[in-house]
C-alpha cells in the first residue's frame, strides 16, 4: 500500500492567509530552509500504485494534483487515478476540495450519513454530477471496501471509527453549548487494511482527547497519522491569533501531561506521524525545540509530497 500525504497543513494551511504570527513569516521567506510551506489537510493512499482515493478533500486539491504526479491523468483525453474520496469530517478544509472535482467524473465519495446529509443540505455540491458521482453511506464500525467508479476492487479496506471530536466549526449551533468530545458521526478516524489485513495503519486527523479504549485501539499499530493541530492547549492565545484553545476547537495537543506525544508513549506504534499541523505549531518548524522534543519521542511531522510504503 501506499500513502502519499498531499496536504500536512491544518485548516487554512501554513503559511494562513491572514497569518502574521513569527511561524507564517518565516514560511513566507523563500530563503528560509527550515520553515517549508504546506497545505490543507489530506492524503492519498492507493495499493496499486495507479488507483487512488482521497482521505479528506482540501481547498488546495487543485494544487496537490498538479503537484503530485500519481494524481496526473495518465490515459485517454478525459481521465484521472482518482477513483474517489473518503471524508472524515464536514469541516471546510476537509470537504471544499470537492468543488474541485466537478466536470462529470465519474467518482465516488465515502463519507458518514450525517457528512452525507452536509453534503445534500448544500446544492452548490451537486456541482459533482450525480449521474456521474456516487454517495456511497459508511457506517461506524463496519469494514468497508473502497471500489472505484466502475465497480473495481480496489483492495483497500477502511474501518471508519467514531473517536472524541465536534460537529464541523460552520455547522455549529451558535444558540447551544458546543460538545468538543462528542462521539458519532461527525468525527471519524479510519483504520485502513489491505485485503489480507497485514498491511495496516491509522488515520487520525482530528482527535479532541486520548480514552483508553482509544489508546488501547492503536497499541501496537505500524503506523499512525495523527492530529497535530497545535504544540499546546493556549497556543492560539498566547500568541495573540485567536481566542480558542485546542480543546474548544475539538483537537488535543502535542505536549503537556495529556497531550499526544505523552499519550502515545506506551503504545508502542511503530511509526508516529502528525498531519493536520496548525500555521502556529512551533513543531513545523525544522529548526524549534519542539520539533527535537518530538523526533526525540519517535515522532516524524508529514510533509506536502511525504510518501510512505507501506
Ligand atoms: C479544525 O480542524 O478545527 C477545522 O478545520 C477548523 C476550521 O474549519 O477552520
Ligand atoms: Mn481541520
Amino acid at each position: 500500500m501506499r500513502v502519499r500525504v498531499l496536504g500536512s497543513a491544518a485548516g487554512g494551511g501554513y503559511p494562513q492567509w491572514n497569518c502574521n504570527h513569527p511561524n507564517s513569516r518565516r514560511a513566507r521567506d523563500p530563503n528560509d530552509a527550515a520553515a517549508i510551506q504546506r497545505t490543507q489537510s489530506s492524503i492519498a493512499v492507493s495499493n496499486d500504485g495507479e488507483h487512488w482515493f482521497l482521505f479528506n478533500a482540501s481547498p488546495d486539491l487543485r494544487k496537490q494534483i498538479n503537484d503530485n504526479d500519481v494524481l496526473h491523468p495518465k490515459a485517454d483525453l478525459r481521465h484521472s487515478p482518482i477513483q474517489g474520496v473518503v471524508l472524515t469530517n464536514a469541516d471546510v478544509d476537509h470537504i471544499a476540495g470537492l468543488l474541485n472535482l466537478r466536470e462529470s467524473h465519474p467518482l465516488r465519495i465515502y463519507a458518514t450519513g450525517k457528512v452525507l446529509d452536509v453534503l445534500k443540505a448544500n446544492s452548490v455540491f451537486s456541482v459533482l454530477n450525480p449521474d456521474f458521482v456516487e454517495r456511497m453511506p459508511i457506517k461506524l464500525d463496519e469494514p468497508t471496501e473502497l471500489v472505484g467508479p466502475d465497480g473495481t476492487a480496489s483492495g483497500i479496506h477502511i474501518v471508519p471509527f467514531a473517536v472524541p471530536g465536534k460537529v464541523a466549526l460552520w455547522l455549529e449551533d451558535k444558540s447551544k453549548p458546543v460538545d468538543t468530545k462528542a462521539m458519532g458521526e461527525d468525527t471519524v478516524a479510519l483504520e485502513v487494511k489491505d485485503d489480507s489485513g497485514k498491511t495496516r495503519f491509522f488515520y487520525v486527523p482530528g482527535c479532541a482527547e486520548m480514552p483508553d479504549w482509544l489508546a488501547a485501539r492503536l497499541n501496537g499499530a505500524p503506523m499512525v497519522l495523527f492530529d497535530g493541530t497545535l504544540w499546546r492547549d493556549d497556543e492560539m492565545i498566547i500568541s495573540k491569533v485567536g481566542v480558542k484553545t485546542g480543546h474548544r476547537m475539538g483537537h488535543m495537543s502535542l505536549s503537556g501531561e495529556d497531550g499526544t506525544i505523552a499519550a502515545f508513549e506506551p503504545l508502542g506504534v511503530e511509526r508516529k506521524i502528525f498531519i493536520h499541523i496548525n500555521t502556529t505549531n512551533p513543531v513545523l518548524l525544522e529548526d524549534s525545540p519542539e520539533r527535537a522534543t518530538a523526533n526525540a519521542a519517535g515522532w516524524q511531522v508529514s510533509y506536502d509530497g511525504m510518501e510512505i510504503a507501506l
